[in-house]
């Protein structure tokens, strides 16, 4: 599929089809190009929980206010920061490169983040916004739909997934066979409301 097709056809589905089952392959080739998001400084701060397990998918149905998707979607996949990405081997995210490169960056990072909750938190954001869009492009490209969630109580959803201490669940994204077409567009504002020529007026 054709980028400009993806992204025009990406819509946030409600309906999924309960008898469609992604295979194992599929599960694998969709997390291999999330992957390939970007990262401040290539920290790779996401970490997924892919749940395909009919009881622990009941369970986050429930957290998630007994919405639809992630009982009847094939995979949910919880998307999480790891806050101490910055601190946790750093030199290993320029491996390819020389040491000279790895311990600048080591120490770049430290600078950014270690006295910085809110730059943690704010590369947590914002790397797992990528990455869950990287994941519903490459979902339509495998014929599948799906739909980001945070309509979920969070505390009960950490407890589900055994979340880690310094780890932020971000968002959930439910990936499946549409059962049901999507409404219509709620309606996107005009180009000249959100888009400023060189600063905003
Ligand atoms: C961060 C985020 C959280 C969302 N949470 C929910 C949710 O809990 N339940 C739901 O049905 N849709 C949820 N949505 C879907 C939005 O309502 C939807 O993306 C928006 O209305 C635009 O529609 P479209 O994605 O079909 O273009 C969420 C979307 C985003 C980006």
């Amino acid at each position: 599929m054709d980028t400009f097709d993806a992204i025009k056809t990406r819509r946030a589905i409600k309906k999924f089809d309960s008898n469609y089952k992604m295979t194992p392959e599929q599960v694998k080739s969709l997390m291999e190009l999330a992957i390939l998001s970007p990262t401040s400084y290539n920290q790779q701060n996401w970490r997924f929980v892919t749940v395909t397990d009919h009881a622990v998918k009941e369970k986050i149905h429930v957290a998630a206010r007994n919405q639809a998707q992630p009982l009847d979607g094939s995979l949910v996949i919880l998307l999480c920061g790891n806050t101490n990405a910055w601190k946790d081997d750093p030199m290993r995210y320029w491996k390819n490169h020389p040491l000279e490169k790895q311990e600048h960056v080591k120490d770049a990072m430290h600078k950014k983040y270690s006295e910085s909750s809110q730059n943690r938190r704010d590369e947590a954001m914002r790397s797992c916004g990528f990455a869950a869009q990287t994941i519903m492009l490459a979902a339509k490209q495998m014929g599948l739909d799906s739909c980001p969630m945070v309509g979920f109580e969070y505390d009960e959803m950490a407890k589900i997934i055994n979340l880690p201490d310094d780890y932020i669940i971000v968002m959930m994204i439910v990936v499946g066979k549409a059962a049901a077409p999507p409404t219509e567009r709620g309606g996107q504002l005009p180009l000249d409301e959100v888009v400023f020529e060189n600063k905003f007026n």
